[in-house]
């Protein structure tokens, strides 16, 4: 008989809609580790704004705790409107900044595919839909913007505030070298978004990337300053196989495709580094609006799910097979909200949930 792989992972629910997906990503979770004779040991901890509520801060001592000493991490949303008064340290999203932190995940991949039975909801031109989307966006996770000096003043003409963009070669060869690697297992083409004709940090990060690239003659480099590629991915998607770039422009970039894919409620992404613990979640936040109404989109936790197998435990058939059972559940007529198209029927939360479970082999 063959050996059963214990994975222990951490799942934060957090807040919004965060339970609800998460759910249905542990139920299919549970049933590959039967069918392909895994444990999956789930742990749950708290994070966000129930964790402000309750433990009295965003990310709590033993979620952090828990969150180091396992295989990965599984999370739902967080964040909500009600706390954006707070103070910094005590917002909920802070929570998101220090997991990656204090874990190293410097990398973020969120893979945006427009799945063919969902081109009619496509917001581009079918002609450009038609041509398919199927992207890598490689995001730098712990520097930048979101992590440098910033501070107000007083000054003579009233407040003022900054935030410092700040890159070490170090950082950018780490991220350079996750895309290119990426790109060898894809079409083998890398596109750099920068800002190079304006900004110091940018022009460093190009050089790194270039110097990165000559390990890789392979693998095809292009550049794009960020607003050319914010029309391109509009004009042109098809051209994208890898991007690589920087935090913010990053979490920009994700906007763009999560829409010209159809629905943010799709895109999963991974948090990761060199080896080590992943976080996996959704790209999309805790939707207060729609929370706890079963009409939320779970397909971005189940693709999270799947990349968590895929990246974090080597478990490539397993993912393969989560993200097949998605591609059936979608060519038929079963649709959440957001993907909701003529000829197609609304099916909950849960519905979804169990039809790719059902799917799954
Ligand atoms: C994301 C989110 C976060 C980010 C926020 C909530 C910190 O938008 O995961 O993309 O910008 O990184
Ligand atoms: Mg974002």
């Amino acid at each position: 008989m063959s050996q059963v792989t214990e994975y222990k992972i951490a799942t934060i629910p957090g807040d919004g809609i965060g339970p609800e997906v998460l759910a249905e990503a542990i139920k299919i979770l549970e049933k590959v580790s039967k069918l392909y004779r895994h444990k999956f040991t789930f742990i749950e901890v708290q994070a966000g704004s129930v964790a402000i509520d309750e433990i009295g801060e965003p990310l709590p001592k033993e979620t952090l705790k828990v969150c180091k000493d396992s295989d990965s991490i599984l999370l739902g949303a967080v964040g909500d409107c009600k706390q954006d008064a707070l103070s910094d340290h005590m917002k909920p999203k802070r929570a998101l900044l220090e997991l990656r932190r204090a874990l190293g995940l410097y990398a973020n991949l969120c893979p945006a595919i427009l799945h063919e039975p969902l081109k009619e909801i496509c917001p581009l031109r079918p002609d450009i839909a038609a041509l398919g989307i199927n992207i890598m966006i490689v995001r730098e996770l712990t520097g930048g913007i979101y992590f440098g000096d910033y501070g107000r003043k007083d000054t003579e003409l009233g407040f003022a505030a900054w935030d410092t963009e700040l890159y070490t070669t170090e950082e950018v060869r780490r991220i350079a070298i996750t895309a290119f690697d990426i790109a060898r297992s894809r079409k083998s083409r890398v596109t750099n978004v920068d800002k190079a004709n304006i900004l110091e940090s940018s022009r460093l990060w190009r050089e790194v990337i270039l110097e990165v690239a000559n390990d890789y003659p392979d693998v095809k480099l292009d550049h794009m300053y960020v607003d050319n590629a914010c029309m391109q991915l509009i004009k042109n998607p098809s051209h994208f196989d890898v991007i690589v770039t920087t935090n913010m422009f990053g979490d920009i970039l994700s906007g763009i495709v999560s829409q010209i894919t159809g629905s943010i409620g799709m895109l999963p992404s991974a948090g990761i580094n060199n080896g080590g613990v992943g976080i996996y979640e959704p790209i999309h936040g805790s939707a207060p609006d729609i929370a706890g109404q079963n009409k939320a989109n779970p397909i971005a936790a189940i693709l999270s799910a799947a990349m968590m197998l895929r990246y974090s435990f080597g478990l490539s058939q397993e993912a393969s097979a989560i993200e097949k059972a998605v591609a059936e559940v979608l060519s038929s007529d079963a649709r959440t909200e957001d993907i909701l198209s003529e000829k197609a029927y609304v099916v909950g939360t849960k519905e979804m949930g169990r039809l790719i479970w059902e799917a799954v082999e």
